[in-house]
């Protein structure tokens, strides 16, 4: 008549709670998307991300001591050129005193190897046309043509302090091109952080806000078909073949599917990217007391985990590092 097997006894208190979880989040797992900015000389803030800001290369360098102060693993920095200088090929991306760069000069500066500076490695917030690669005259992606500017980029940001560098522009071949130039030049230290399944996703439009993106139209000629999870999987071996050292699921909170058969399939560490949407939605819902922030922030990001991530990029990581210190 009884039940034999009573899984509530588990969840009588919180400590049986705790000692059964199977599921933790770490500080030092999460990895912070910051944006720096050119010609400004206050923070922006960033209103289709509330809480979040273009910073100025002063404001990088607190946004630094904080991170580190919340116990976080890493920074992933974007840049934010002038507009006046975006060029057709995005040649600020590798420019010596593009904003990026000056940027990870800064990071490296206030943290050295406390924590892992990462770069993002695509043209987009550089091109007049804001798309990821070059364009051809008659407006289709060059594939071939963009790779080496990725390479020239990904040089210019490890010799700039970046730790890892972040191929998120879905060209073919990406991340081989990229290994092949830093070992030619001499940084085999320099790790590879790839965006291998990357979705054209509607869950970015927040973001393309936060870099003042160009871009009209649309990225489905390199960016994946959301519908397509084996296709994601392939992506992720191809790039671990290339020599990615980390490959990352994008974005990750309606992707859990591709998150778990990624993580179960490849033979390094998973990242995944809870993105400018995913962050908008809550924080929209939070303001009108529709959620409880710090439950829903928490939830979502161990959701992440659970499916298999070892590695969250979120916008949240400062605050979970300080939550959970
Ligand atoms: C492209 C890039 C994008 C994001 C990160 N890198 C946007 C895009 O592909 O259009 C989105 C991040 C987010 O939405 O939080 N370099």
């Amino acid at each position: 008549m009884y039940p034999v097997q009573r899984p509530r006894r588990l969840r009588s208190t919180a400590a049986l709670r705790d000692l059964v979880q199977e599921t933790r989040i770490f500080p030092k797992q999460l990895i912070y998307p910051a944006f720096v900015r050119d010609g400004i000389s206050e923070p922006a803030a960033i209103s289709s991300l509330p809480g979040q800001y273009q910073h100025t290369l002063d404001s990088l360098r607190r946004l630094a001591v904080e991170c580190a102060e919340a116990g976080i693993g890493g920074i992933d920095l974007f840049g934010v050129p002038r507009e006046e200088d975006k060029d057709e090929c995005g040649s600020q991306a590798w420019a010596e005193d593009g904003i990026l760069n000056r940027g990870l000069r800064v990071l490296h500066e206030e943290l050295g190897d406390d924590l892992v500076i990462c770069a993002d490695t695509c043209l987009d917030e550089f091109t007049s046309h804001g798309h990821c690669g070059l364009v051809r005259p008659d407006g289709t992606v060059d594939n071939d043509a963009t790779l080496p500017c990725y390479v020239r980029e990904a040089l210019a940001q490890a010799q700039a302090g970046a730790h890892m560098v972040s191929p998120s522009g879905m060209m073919d071949g990406q991340v081989a091109a990229i290994r092949n130039g830093l070992d030619e030049a001499g940084m085999k230290n320099t790790a590879i952080m790839a965006y291998s399944a990357k979705y054209a996703s509607a869950f970015f439009g927040p973001f393309r806000e936060a870099v003042a993106c160009s871009l009209h139209g649309d990225r489905k000629t390199y960016q994946q078909d959301p519908a397509n999870a084996r296709e994601g999987v392939r992506e992720a071996l191809l790039d671990v073949e290339e020599g990615a050292d980390i490959v990352m699921v994008k974005p990750a909170g309606s992707y859990l599917d591709v998150v778990q058969a990624v993580a179960e399939t490849v033979p390094v560490p998973v990242a995944a990217y809870q993105v400018s949407g995913d962050y908008a939605m809550v924080e929209a819902a939070a303001q009108q007391g529709w959620l409880d922030r710090q439950r829903v922030v928490l939830e979502s990001v161990t959701g992440i985990v659970r499916a298999g991530a070892d590695i969250v990029l979120t916008y949240w990581a400062p605050e979970i590092g300080h939550w959970l210190h």
